[in-house]
């Protein structure tokens, strides 16, 4: 299997990523128990596949190390060569306190080492909370570090849209701010993706499949309790759905779906996929994998054989129109991860 050149995306000048990307929260172990050595071996299957971009974070358990070790398996049996085809986007998460050079400098010391890199592809800053400013200071400490060669692209995760107009107006060049949009959670629709689009940032997409609540899977199913939503990622997004219109609301849009997935020969999660694919500003959804547990790679390579045409779009938007306004009931972009 190998995917289409419409798979593949410009991201920056020097960088050109798959369209989806892999996830590795899903290995966090808040998603089941992975094995390293079946994980690795899987992400051969996924490069090998055309899926050579990782989405991952120096908080998701092993998937720095994951990453690293991956790298030196690919040099030792396909040379260095190989290196250059693959893309690992990191985040770094600090806890929120006073940042110094030395601090932010230690931590992205950090990330390098267990990824086994020189420089980090792109690496996406998240901040907890906005009443600190020293996001400010830890952001100029690390558009030094990648000026100086350490960091490749500067991104940001969960920012709103206000403060990633505070960023730009400081100066600080991003390149992409990674944010929760899917057919549920459209917030990103109200200011995040026109700010983008005017100040070229780009988004990428998670929740985008719904840890899997958007597939067959659960069409025509009652709705789960807490004890049949196995992952952190369906505990994550069921909550989403409670807030957006509930489970009525969602077996009918899994129906929608349906219909468009079966007019087109795919299935309802690349509906989701491709219709948020398909959305202003969006360079890339990223959908999580467990690594040697479940695959959904050729499923997902789908994606790129098909576009919606305007009636699909407006027979999704008629059904979108009865839900609950989420930019309402929970604000911007991240609002969720503060108070
Ligand atoms: N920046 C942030 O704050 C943040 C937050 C959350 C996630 N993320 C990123 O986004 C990634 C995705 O995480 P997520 O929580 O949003 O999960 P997700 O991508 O919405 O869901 C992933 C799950 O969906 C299921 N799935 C995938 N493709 C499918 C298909 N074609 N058909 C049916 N089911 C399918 C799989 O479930 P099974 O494995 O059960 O089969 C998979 O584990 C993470 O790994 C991480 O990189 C970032």
């Amino acid at each position: 299997m190998a995917l289409p050149e419409s798979s593949s995306w410009q991201f920056t000048p020097d960088l050109r990523i798959c369209h989806v990307l892999n996830g590795m929260w899903q290995v966090s172990g808040a998603h089941g128990r992975i094995d390293p050595t079946a994980a690795i071996k899987n992400m051969f299957d996924y490069l090998d596949a055309g899926f050579a971009t990782w989405d991952l974070a120096d908080h998701y358990g092993p998937a720095e190390d994951f990453v690293g070790e991956f790298r030196r398996q690919l040099a030792a049996t396909r040379g260095v060569a190989a290196l250059s085809g693959i893309q690992a986007f990191t985040k770094w998460v600090p806890r929120p306190g006073r940042m110094t050079r030395r601090l932010v400098e230690d931590n992205i010391a950090r990330s390098l080492r267990r990824m086994g890199v020189e420089t980090l592809d792109l690496l996406q800053f998240h901040w907890w909370e906005y009443e600190d400013p020293a996001y400010l200071d830890a952001l100029t400490f690390l558009a030094q570090l990648r000026d100086e060669g350490k960091i490749r692209h500067l991104a940001l995760t969960n920012f709103d849209t206000a403060h990633l107009k505070i960023i730009g107006e400081h100066g600080i060049r991003v390149v992409s701010n990674q944010v929760q949009y899917s057919l549920i959670d459209r917030r990103p629709e109200v200011h995040m993706a026109p700010f983008c689009q005017e100040h070229d940032i780009q988004l990428l997409t998670y929740g985008t499949v719904c840890g899997g609540l958007l597939s067959e899977k659960y069409l025509g199913q009652p709705e789960p309790g807490y004890g049949l939503l196995n992952t952190a990622s369906l505990q994550k997004y069921k909550q989403m759905i409670d807030a957006w219109g509930g489970w009525g609301l969602f077996q009918e849009l899994l129906r929608v779906l349906k219909q468009i997935a079966d007019k087109h020969g795919v299935s309802v999660a690349n509906v989701a996929v491709r219709s948020i694919l398909e959305r202003p500003a969006v360079a890339g959804v990223i959908v999580g994998v467990r690594l040697g547990v479940a695959d959904h790679r050729s499923d997902n390579a789908r994606v790129f054989d098909f576009t919606l045409d305007t009636g699909d779009q407006a027979q999704i938007q008629s059904l979108l129109d009865k839900s609950q306004d989420l930019y309402r009931l929970i604000g911007d972009c991240g609002d969720e991860y503060r108070g």
